[in-house]
Protein backbone atom coordinates (compact mmCIF):
# COMPACT_ATOMS: atom_id res chain seq x y z
CA UNK A 1 0.00 0.00 0.00
CA UNK A 2 2.68 2.80 -1.27
CA UNK A 3 2.35 5.94 -3.73
CA UNK A 4 4.25 5.21 -6.88
CA UNK A 5 3.91 9.22 -7.70
CA UNK A 6 1.48 12.03 -7.22
CA UNK A 7 1.29 15.84 -8.35
CA UNK A 8 -1.22 18.58 -8.03
CA UNK A 9 -2.81 20.87 -10.56
CA UNK A 10 -6.10 23.11 -11.50
CA UNK A 11 -5.57 25.13 -8.52
CA UNK A 12 -7.65 27.92 -7.72
CA UNK A 13 -8.36 29.85 -4.43
CA UNK A 14 -10.39 27.39 -2.88
CA UNK A 15 -9.48 24.14 -4.59
CA UNK A 16 -6.80 21.95 -6.51
CA UNK A 17 -6.67 18.42 -8.48
CA UNK A 18 -4.48 15.93 -6.76
CA UNK A 19 -3.26 13.02 -8.89
CA UNK A 20 -1.75 10.15 -7.84
CA UNK A 21 -0.63 6.68 -8.90
CA UNK A 22 -0.63 3.84 -5.54
CA UNK A 23 0.02 0.01 -5.39
CA UNK A 24 -3.17 0.01 -3.83
CA UNK A 25 -6.47 1.98 -3.36
CA UNK A 26 -8.67 3.38 -2.61
CA UNK A 27 -7.09 6.52 -2.19
CA UNK A 28 -7.65 9.52 0.01
CA UNK A 29 -5.91 12.71 -0.40
CA UNK A 30 -4.71 14.71 2.86
CA UNK A 31 -4.10 18.65 3.21
CA UNK A 32 -2.44 20.48 6.20
CA UNK A 33 -1.30 24.23 6.59
CA UNK A 34 1.52 22.62 8.70
CA UNK A 35 4.90 21.11 7.11
CA UNK A 36 4.65 18.63 9.70
CA UNK A 37 1.57 17.66 8.32
CA UNK A 38 -0.71 17.85 11.98
CA UNK A 39 -4.16 17.87 11.94
CA UNK A 40 -4.89 17.33 8.10
CA UNK A 41 -8.22 17.46 6.51
CA UNK A 42 -9.06 14.58 4.25
CA UNK A 43 -10.49 13.88 0.90
CA UNK A 44 -13.40 11.33 0.55
CA UNK A 45 -12.39 8.31 -0.43
CA UNK A 46 -11.59 7.79 -4.38
CA UNK A 47 -11.45 4.34 -6.43
CA UNK A 48 -8.15 4.08 -8.51
CA UNK A 49 -8.75 2.78 -12.17
CA UNK A 50 -7.21 -0.64 -13.71
CA UNK A 51 -3.47 0.89 -13.13
CA UNK A 52 -3.97 2.12 -9.71
CA UNK A 53 -4.62 5.57 -10.91
CA UNK A 54 -6.84 8.27 -9.01
CA UNK A 55 -7.68 12.17 -9.60
CA UNK A 56 -9.23 13.87 -6.41
CA UNK A 57 -10.65 17.07 -6.54
CA UNK A 58 -10.54 18.64 -3.21
CA UNK A 59 -12.20 21.55 -2.18
CA UNK A 60 -13.43 23.67 0.50
CA UNK A 61 -9.44 25.12 1.17
CA UNK A 62 -8.45 28.81 2.10
CA UNK A 63 -7.13 31.42 -0.29
CA UNK A 64 -3.51 32.14 -0.36
CA UNK A 65 -2.63 29.00 2.14
CA UNK A 66 0.26 26.64 1.53
CA UNK A 67 -0.69 23.43 1.97
CA UNK A 68 1.49 20.04 2.19
CA UNK A 69 -0.34 16.98 1.12
CA UNK A 70 -0.01 13.54 1.40
CA UNK A 71 -1.89 10.39 0.24
CA UNK A 72 -3.35 7.57 1.88
CA UNK A 73 -3.65 4.40 0.05
CA UNK A 74 -6.03 1.67 1.41
CA UNK A 75 -6.10 3.17 4.88
CA UNK A 76 -1.88 3.50 5.24
CA UNK A 77 -0.83 6.94 5.07
CA UNK A 78 2.15 7.01 2.76
CA UNK A 79 4.74 9.36 4.33
CA UNK A 80 7.06 8.50 1.96
CA UNK A 81 6.21 11.58 -0.19
CA UNK A 82 5.11 14.70 0.70
CA UNK A 83 3.55 17.19 -1.83
CA UNK A 84 3.17 20.92 -1.33
CA UNK A 85 0.67 23.14 -3.01
CA UNK A 86 -0.09 26.90 -2.54
CA UNK A 87 -3.69 28.43 -3.46
CA UNK A 88 -4.31 31.54 -5.53
CA UNK A 89 -4.67 34.74 -2.86
CA UNK A 90 -7.87 35.69 -4.36
CA UNK A 91 -11.10 34.58 -6.23
CA UNK A 92 -10.41 34.92 -9.60
CA UNK A 93 -11.49 38.76 -11.10
CA UNK A 94 -9.99 40.28 -7.66
CA UNK A 95 -6.86 42.43 -8.15
CA UNK A 96 -3.64 39.49 -7.37
CA UNK A 97 0.33 39.61 -7.36
CA UNK A 98 1.81 36.49 -8.57
CA UNK A 99 4.53 34.33 -10.17
CA UNK A 100 4.11 31.56 -12.87
CA UNK A 101 7.09 29.23 -13.22
CA UNK A 102 7.62 28.03 -17.11
CA UNK A 103 9.44 25.26 -18.47
CA UNK A 104 10.21 22.80 -21.09
CA UNK A 105 11.95 20.48 -23.24
CA UNK A 106 14.30 17.67 -21.08
CA UNK A 107 15.76 14.02 -22.72
CA UNK A 108 17.03 15.03 -25.84
CA UNK A 109 20.72 14.09 -25.41
CA UNK A 110 20.45 14.73 -21.66
CA UNK A 111 23.28 15.49 -19.47
CA UNK A 112 21.86 13.73 -16.66
CA UNK A 113 19.58 10.60 -18.16
CA UNK A 114 17.08 9.04 -16.39
CA UNK A 115 17.71 7.18 -13.75
CA UNK A 116 15.42 4.01 -14.66
CA UNK A 117 12.39 3.73 -17.42
CA UNK A 118 12.00 1.96 -20.87
CA UNK A 119 14.32 4.88 -22.58
CA UNK A 120 16.65 6.21 -20.02
CA UNK A 121 18.39 8.20 -23.00
CA UNK A 122 15.63 10.00 -23.85
CA UNK A 123 14.54 11.32 -20.28
CA UNK A 124 15.99 13.53 -17.58
CA UNK A 125 16.52 13.88 -14.28
CA UNK A 126 18.84 17.21 -14.12
CA UNK A 127 19.31 18.79 -10.78
CA UNK A 128 17.69 21.96 -12.57
CA UNK A 129 14.41 20.39 -11.32
CA UNK A 130 15.41 20.90 -8.32
CA UNK A 131 16.80 23.90 -8.76
CA UNK A 132 13.27 25.14 -10.06
CA UNK A 133 11.50 23.61 -7.31
CA UNK A 134 13.78 25.27 -4.86
CA UNK A 135 12.84 28.71 -6.42
CA UNK A 136 9.08 27.83 -6.78
CA UNK A 137 9.04 27.20 -3.27
CA UNK A 138 10.88 30.32 -2.14
CA UNK A 139 8.76 32.42 -3.95
CA UNK A 140 5.30 30.89 -3.64
CA UNK A 141 5.16 30.69 -7.53
CA UNK A 142 1.35 30.13 -8.25
CA UNK A 143 2.11 27.41 -10.95
CA UNK A 144 4.89 25.49 -12.72
CA UNK A 145 3.88 25.48 -16.32
CA UNK A 146 5.53 22.64 -18.57
CA UNK A 147 4.93 23.85 -22.06
CA UNK A 148 6.34 20.28 -23.40
CA UNK A 149 8.82 17.70 -24.45
CA UNK A 150 8.83 16.74 -20.91
CA UNK A 151 10.60 13.95 -22.16
CA UNK A 152 12.05 12.55 -25.83
CA UNK A 153 9.87 9.20 -26.13
CA UNK A 154 8.89 9.90 -30.09
CA UNK A 155 6.00 7.57 -29.11
CA UNK A 156 4.66 5.74 -32.83
CA UNK A 157 7.81 6.00 -34.16
CA UNK A 158 9.54 3.10 -33.10
CA UNK A 159 12.52 4.87 -32.48
CA UNK A 160 14.49 4.43 -29.44
CA UNK A 161 13.80 1.15 -28.75
CA UNK A 162 10.22 1.59 -27.97
CA UNK A 163 7.80 -0.25 -30.08
CA UNK A 164 5.85 1.72 -32.75
CA UNK A 165 2.53 0.93 -31.38
CA UNK A 166 1.44 4.18 -29.74
CA UNK A 167 -0.31 2.23 -27.60
CA UNK A 168 -2.34 3.33 -24.42
CA UNK A 169 -0.13 1.22 -22.72
CA UNK A 170 2.74 2.98 -23.47
CA UNK A 171 1.30 6.61 -23.32
CA UNK A 172 0.87 5.38 -19.10
CA UNK A 173 4.51 3.67 -19.02
CA UNK A 174 5.63 7.12 -20.57
CA UNK A 175 4.33 9.15 -17.72
CA UNK A 176 5.16 6.27 -15.38
CA UNK A 177 8.86 6.69 -16.43
CA UNK A 178 8.86 10.67 -16.58
CA UNK A 179 7.70 10.59 -12.85
CA UNK A 180 10.36 7.95 -11.63
CA UNK A 181 12.50 10.92 -12.12
CA UNK A 182 13.15 11.37 -8.52
CA UNK A 183 13.90 15.29 -9.15
CA UNK A 184 11.17 16.00 -11.47
CA UNK A 185 8.64 14.21 -9.89
CA UNK A 186 9.84 16.81 -6.91
CA UNK A 187 8.97 19.16 -8.85
CA UNK A 188 5.60 17.92 -9.98
CA UNK A 189 4.23 17.47 -6.70
CA UNK A 190 5.15 20.66 -5.25
CA UNK A 191 3.51 23.54 -6.82
CA UNK A 192 0.22 23.36 -9.12
CA UNK A 193 1.16 21.65 -12.87
CA UNK A 194 -0.03 23.33 -15.94
CA UNK A 195 1.03 21.11 -18.37
CA UNK A 196 0.52 20.82 -22.01
CA UNK A 197 2.44 18.29 -24.63
CA UNK A 198 4.44 19.43 -27.80
CA UNK A 199 5.87 16.89 -30.24
CA UNK A 200 7.99 14.45 -28.65
CA UNK A 201 5.62 13.61 -25.53
CA UNK A 202 2.61 14.05 -28.19
CA UNK A 203 4.01 11.42 -31.01
CA UNK A 204 6.65 11.26 -33.11
CA UNK A 205 9.14 14.38 -33.98
CA UNK A 206 6.89 17.19 -35.39
CA UNK A 207 4.06 15.43 -34.84
CA UNK A 208 0.73 16.24 -35.51
CA UNK A 209 -3.27 14.89 -35.66
CA UNK A 210 -2.39 11.78 -37.76
CA UNK A 211 0.38 10.75 -35.05
CA UNK A 212 -0.80 7.04 -34.60
CA UNK A 213 -1.17 7.16 -30.60
CA UNK A 214 -3.36 10.51 -31.20
CA UNK A 215 -6.15 8.95 -29.18
CA UNK A 216 -4.21 7.31 -26.75
CA UNK A 217 -2.03 10.73 -26.02
CA UNK A 218 -5.75 12.21 -25.67
CA UNK A 219 -7.33 9.65 -23.34
CA UNK A 220 -4.27 9.30 -21.39
CA UNK A 221 -3.91 12.99 -20.70
CA UNK A 222 -7.25 13.25 -19.38
CA UNK A 223 -6.79 9.73 -17.29
CA UNK A 224 -3.56 11.50 -15.58
CA UNK A 225 -3.12 15.17 -15.75
CA UNK A 226 -4.55 17.03 -12.89
CA UNK A 227 -5.72 19.79 -15.43
CA UNK A 228 -8.37 22.29 -15.43
CA UNK A 229 -11.48 21.32 -16.95
CA UNK A 230 -11.14 20.59 -20.84
CA UNK A 231 -13.38 22.33 -22.74
CA UNK A 232 -12.82 20.20 -25.82
CA UNK A 233 -14.67 17.23 -24.51
CA UNK A 234 -13.78 13.97 -24.47
CA UNK A 235 -11.42 12.57 -27.44
CA UNK A 236 -10.52 16.72 -28.33
CA UNK A 237 -7.58 18.86 -28.09
CA UNK A 238 -6.64 19.54 -24.45
CA UNK A 239 -6.99 23.52 -24.75
CA UNK A 240 -7.72 25.10 -21.87
CA UNK A 241 -7.74 28.03 -19.76
CA UNK A 242 -7.54 29.35 -16.50
CA UNK A 243 -7.58 33.21 -14.68
CA UNK A 244 -5.47 34.37 -11.93
CA UNK A 245 -6.75 37.77 -10.11
CA UNK A 246 -7.64 39.54 -13.20
CA UNK A 247 -5.58 37.78 -15.67
CA UNK A 248 -6.26 34.83 -18.22
CA UNK A 249 -3.80 32.05 -19.01
CA UNK A 250 -4.36 30.09 -22.31
CA UNK A 251 -2.84 27.09 -22.66
CA UNK A 252 -2.66 25.74 -26.45
CA UNK A 253 -2.86 22.35 -27.75
CA UNK A 254 -0.39 23.15 -30.72
CA UNK A 255 -0.36 19.01 -31.52
CA UNK A 256 -3.17 17.02 -31.88
CA UNK A 257 -5.21 19.21 -34.47
CA UNK A 258 -2.76 20.12 -36.56
CA UNK A 259 -2.63 19.14 -39.86
CA UNK A 260 0.28 20.98 -41.70
CA UNK A 261 0.28 23.30 -44.35
CA UNK A 262 -3.73 24.09 -42.91
CA UNK A 263 -4.03 24.41 -38.66
CA UNK A 264 -2.04 23.62 -36.16
CA UNK A 265 -5.33 24.50 -33.51
CA UNK A 266 -8.05 23.10 -35.83
CA UNK A 267 -11.22 24.87 -36.18
CA UNK A 268 -13.26 24.18 -32.45
CA UNK A 269 -9.92 25.09 -30.74
CA UNK A 270 -9.68 28.36 -33.01
CA UNK A 271 -14.04 29.17 -32.16
CA UNK A 272 -13.42 28.42 -28.71
CA UNK A 273 -10.28 31.16 -28.83
CA UNK A 274 -12.53 33.36 -30.78
CA UNK A 275 -15.12 33.05 -28.09
CA UNK A 276 -12.73 33.12 -24.87
CA UNK A 277 -10.75 36.53 -26.05
CA UNK A 278 -13.71 37.92 -27.16
CA UNK A 279 -16.25 37.62 -23.98
CA UNK A 280 -13.32 37.37 -21.06
CA UNK A 281 -13.35 39.92 -18.39
CA UNK A 282 -9.82 39.94 -17.50
CA UNK A 283 -7.44 42.51 -17.62
CA UNK A 284 -4.79 40.76 -19.03
CA UNK A 285 -3.54 37.90 -20.46
CA UNK A 286 -0.12 35.25 -20.39
CA UNK A 287 -0.58 33.14 -23.50
CA UNK A 288 1.30 29.52 -22.79
CA UNK A 289 1.90 28.65 -26.56
CA UNK A 290 4.34 25.52 -26.97
CA UNK A 291 4.85 26.13 -30.64
CA UNK A 292 7.36 29.09 -31.54
CA UNK A 293 5.25 31.95 -32.90
CA UNK A 294 8.20 33.64 -34.41
CA UNK A 295 9.80 30.58 -35.87
CA UNK A 296 11.14 30.47 -38.91
CA UNK A 297 10.59 26.10 -39.86
CA UNK A 298 7.53 25.01 -40.95
CA UNK A 299 6.68 22.39 -37.92
CA UNK A 300 6.22 26.62 -35.80
CA UNK A 301 3.76 29.39 -36.88
CA UNK A 302 5.77 30.43 -39.47
CA UNK A 303 4.07 27.07 -41.30
CA UNK A 304 0.52 28.14 -40.63
CA UNK A 305 0.45 32.05 -41.76
CA UNK A 306 -3.02 32.31 -41.89
CA UNK A 307 -4.10 30.73 -38.76
CA UNK A 308 -1.45 33.49 -37.25
CA UNK A 309 -2.88 35.69 -38.77
CA UNK A 310 -6.44 34.96 -37.71
CA UNK A 311 -5.34 34.99 -33.93
CA UNK A 312 -3.87 38.56 -34.34
CA UNK A 313 -7.13 39.80 -35.51
CA UNK A 314 -8.52 37.86 -32.80
CA UNK A 315 -5.95 39.78 -29.99
CA UNK A 316 -6.34 42.65 -31.78
CA UNK A 317 -9.92 43.22 -31.99
CA UNK A 318 -10.49 42.43 -28.04
CA UNK A 319 -7.64 44.68 -27.44
CA UNK A 320 -5.53 42.20 -26.65
CA UNK A 321 -2.16 43.07 -28.15
CA UNK A 322 -0.90 46.03 -26.01
CA UNK A 323 -1.56 44.30 -22.38
CA UNK A 324 -0.31 40.64 -22.82
CA UNK A 325 2.91 38.48 -23.36
CA UNK A 326 3.19 35.05 -25.20
CA UNK A 327 5.73 32.25 -23.70
CA UNK A 328 6.72 29.49 -26.48
CA UNK A 329 8.81 26.25 -25.60
CA UNK A 330 10.03 23.66 -28.57
CA UNK A 331 13.35 25.58 -28.98
CA UNK A 332 16.04 25.07 -26.94
CA UNK A 333 16.94 28.64 -26.03
CA UNK A 334 16.10 31.12 -24.08
CA UNK A 335 14.66 34.39 -26.01
CA UNK A 336 13.03 37.67 -26.22
CA UNK A 337 11.19 39.84 -28.49
CA UNK A 338 9.69 43.10 -27.47
CA UNK A 339 6.99 42.78 -30.27
CA UNK A 340 8.28 46.43 -30.94
CA UNK A 341 10.75 45.18 -33.93
CA UNK A 342 8.71 44.98 -36.13
CA UNK A 343 8.57 41.25 -37.25
CA UNK A 344 5.91 40.54 -39.68
CA UNK A 345 2.76 39.01 -38.84
CA UNK A 346 3.88 38.80 -35.12
CA UNK A 347 0.84 41.08 -33.83
CA UNK A 348 3.47 43.24 -31.93
CA UNK A 349 2.84 41.92 -28.60
CA UNK A 350 6.44 40.58 -26.16
CA UNK A 351 7.44 36.54 -26.87
CA UNK A 352 9.75 34.89 -24.74
CA UNK A 353 11.07 31.56 -25.22
CA UNK A 354 11.34 29.78 -21.94
CA UNK A 355 13.54 26.69 -22.67
CA UNK A 356 15.19 24.18 -22.40
CA UNK A 357 15.91 22.18 -19.22
CA UNK A 358 18.18 19.43 -20.10
CA UNK A 359 18.25 19.11 -24.42
CA UNK A 360 20.53 19.71 -27.20
CA UNK A 361 20.98 23.38 -27.41
CA UNK A 362 19.71 25.01 -31.08
CA UNK A 363 20.71 28.35 -32.21
CA UNK A 364 17.87 30.25 -33.02
CA UNK A 365 16.22 32.55 -35.82
CA UNK A 366 17.60 36.43 -35.13
CA UNK A 367 14.03 37.40 -35.16
CA UNK A 368 14.32 37.77 -31.27
CA UNK A 369 15.32 41.88 -31.45
CA UNK A 370 16.04 41.41 -27.39
CA UNK A 371 18.38 38.18 -27.40
CA UNK A 372 18.45 34.48 -27.80
CA UNK A 373 20.57 32.64 -25.14
CA UNK A 374 20.58 29.04 -25.75
CA UNK A 375 21.41 26.51 -23.82
CA UNK A 376 20.41 24.28 -21.05
CA UNK A 377 19.62 24.84 -17.47
CA UNK A 378 17.07 26.90 -18.50
CA UNK A 379 13.68 28.94 -17.85
CA UNK A 380 11.37 31.82 -17.26
CA UNK A 381 9.38 33.19 -14.67
CA UNK A 382 6.14 35.28 -15.16
CA UNK A 383 5.43 37.53 -12.79
CA UNK A 384 2.22 39.75 -12.33
CA UNK A 385 2.02 42.83 -10.19
CA UNK A 386 -1.33 44.23 -10.03
CA UNK A 387 -2.30 47.70 -7.86
CA UNK A 388 -5.63 47.45 -8.31
CA UNK A 389 -5.38 49.66 -11.16
CA UNK A 390 -2.67 49.01 -13.57
CA UNK A 391 -0.98 45.41 -13.92
CA UNK A 392 2.79 45.24 -15.09
CA UNK A 393 3.79 41.45 -16.33
CA UNK A 394 7.71 41.08 -16.30
CA UNK A 395 8.77 38.13 -17.96
CA UNK A 396 12.40 37.09 -16.85
CA UNK A 397 14.23 34.21 -18.69
CA UNK A 398 16.83 32.43 -16.12
CA UNK A 399 20.00 30.26 -16.41
CA UNK A 400 20.17 28.56 -13.23
CA UNK A 401 19.94 30.80 -11.00
CA UNK A 402 20.72 33.59 -12.69
CA UNK A 403 18.68 36.17 -14.59
CA UNK A 404 19.65 36.99 -18.19
CA UNK A 405 17.28 39.03 -19.31
CA UNK A 406 13.51 40.45 -18.56
CA UNK A 407 11.08 42.26 -20.32
CA UNK A 408 7.71 44.21 -18.72
CA UNK A 409 4.34 44.61 -20.28
CA UNK A 410 1.93 46.94 -18.63
CA UNK A 411 -2.22 47.19 -18.92
CA UNK A 412 -0.93 51.05 -19.22
CA UNK A 413 0.21 49.66 -22.74
CA UNK A 414 4.12 50.17 -22.17
CA UNK A 415 6.73 47.28 -23.31
CA UNK A 416 9.88 47.94 -21.74
CA UNK A 417 13.38 46.08 -22.14
CA UNK A 418 16.44 46.49 -20.28
CA UNK A 419 18.34 49.74 -21.21
CA UNK A 420 21.55 48.91 -23.10
CA UNK A 421 22.42 45.82 -25.48
CA UNK A 422 21.07 42.86 -24.36
CA UNK A 423 23.58 40.36 -22.36
CA UNK A 424 25.25 38.08 -24.69
CA UNK A 425 27.80 37.07 -22.50
CA UNK A 426 26.64 33.60 -22.13
CA UNK A 427 28.07 30.88 -24.69
CA UNK A 428 26.29 27.76 -25.65
FE1 LIG B 1 12.20 20.03 -27.58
Amino acid sequence: MTVVWMMVGAVTNTSAVFSARVTGGPVRIGVSTSPSFTSPAWSASTTVDSTGVAKVSFTGLSAGTRYWWRVEDNGVVDATYTGQVRTDPVAAGQPASYVLGCIGDAGLTPTVPGVTGAAPQRLSNHPIFDVVRAKALAENWARVCHLGDICYYDLGSGSHGLSATASATQYRTMWDDILAQPLQHGLYRSAGLVYVWDDHDFGPDNSNAASPGAANALAVYRERIPSYPLPGGAGQPVYHSFQIGRVLHIVSDTRSARVPGSTMLGAAQMSWLSTLLSTSTAEALVWLMPTPWLGVSSDTWAGFPTERNSIVSMLTAGGWTDRMVMINADAHTLAIDSGKGGNAGSGGFPVVLCAGLDATPHSYSTQYDSGAWPGREQYATVQVDDTGSDIAITTTVYRRERAISWVTVTTGGTTRIPAGSPCHVLAL
